[in-house]
């Protein structure tokens, strides 16, 4: 079969003809339609975890996808041949991944069944990018009223977030550049700001005389320590990547929350509930088939993502 692989960390990706993996006890075997690129699959890729987890290569990038059962292994009563799924395919200790024609995978993993009226390739934009929006924002324990400052809302999670805080009555102010203005206002932020023109707190102290909570994917502990004066007492700053400095936060009568998203399969089952009710929807902003996946990877590391990049399998 087809796939993305890297055949050690710091290795390009590239296309790789691996073996046709089969499914042991508990585990299945699916046919991907399409996978999802998440900027973890690159930071995976140039050596994230090789202190954590003992991964085999060559490595199939990418957990994020969706497709068809086409065989279990014995004992799986969870799916059978011919449902169709999404989910989190990535297991490294066995070099899999999404980046493939099959995966196979424990059924015990984030796997739910397709979302009604979703096609392949919208399905594979929404597990770790939703599941992240999901928990940041209850994280942030938001409410009726409450204003939430969303930095990097334009990406995959921030899109996600401003959906779920919107969904639950908050205020939403969201970072974009004039390009994606509109887009943010459709997906329910009250106002935006844009950090290329002015600085993001300046922007937002000019409309509000303090906030309730920050969620934030892009800003490193320095731009934190900036953003945190806009918090009122109580407040709390919800990190994507570690940059929230729980103690110092607690000190000033704040609460800092670093999540990390272990997906599971009840979690990404509400998310695909919230999806067939139209409470949320997922903003896919470029396909590409399986052999551009490498540029697509080497542009994700630019920046710039509008929503989620989808790869056709
Ligand atoms: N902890 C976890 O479990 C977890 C889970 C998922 C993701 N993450 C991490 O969270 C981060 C975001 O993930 P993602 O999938 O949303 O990434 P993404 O799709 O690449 O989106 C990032 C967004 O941030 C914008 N941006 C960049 N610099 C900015 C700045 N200074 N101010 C405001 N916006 C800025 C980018 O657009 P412009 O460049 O045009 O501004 C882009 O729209 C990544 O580092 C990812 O690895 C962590």
């Amino acid at each position: 079969m087809r796939a993305i692989a890297v055949s050690e960390y710091g290795a390009t990706p590239s296309v790789t003809d691996l073996p046709l993996p089969e499914p042991g006890p508990g585990e299945i075997l699916v046919k991907l339609v399409a996978a999802g690129l998440n900027p973890v699959d690159w930071k995976i890729a140039d050596g994230m975890l090789k202190d954590s987890v003992d991964a085999a290569f060559p490595l199939v990038l990418g957990a994020d996808g969706a497709g068809v059962v086409e065989s279990v292994g014995p004992d799986v009563g969870r799916f059978a041949p011919g449902d169709q799924i999404f989910g989190q395919f990535r297991d490294l200790a066995r070099g899999g991944g999404s980046f493939a024609e099959y995966a196979v995978i424990d059924q015990d993993a984030p796997l739910a069944r397709m979302p009604q009226g979703l096609i392949y390739s919208q399905a594979a934009g929404v597990p770790l990018a939703a599941m992240t929006g999901y928990s940041m924002v209850h994280e942030a324990d938001l409410d009726v009223g409450k204003v939430v400052l969303i930095v990097g809302a334009t990406g995959g999670v921030g899109q996600f977030a401003v959906q779920f805080a919107m969904n639950l009555g908050a205020h939403v102010i969201a970072t974009a550049h004039p390009d994606m203005d509109a887009e943010m206002r459709r997906l329910g932020a009250a106002e935006t700001v844009d950090y290329g023109r002015a600085d993001i707190g300046e922007q937002v102290l000019a409309n509000h005389d303090g906030i309730d909570a920050i969620i934030d994917l892009v800003s490193g502990p320095q731009e934190v320590d900036a953003l945190t004066g806009l918090l009122r007492p109580g407040g709390a700053y919800v990190s994507s990547i570690g940059a929230a400095n729980p103690d110092k936060l607690a000190s000033q009568q704040l609460r800092g929350v670093n999540v990390h998203t272990p997906g599971t399969p009840e979690l990404l089952a509400t998310i695909a509930d919230m999806l067939d009710a139209s409470k949320i929807r997922v903003a896919v902003s470029r396909e590409v088939p399986l052999e551009d996946a490498p540029a697509a990877i080497a542009a994700n590391r630019q920046g710039g993502a509008r929503g989620k990049t989808v790869i056709r399998i």
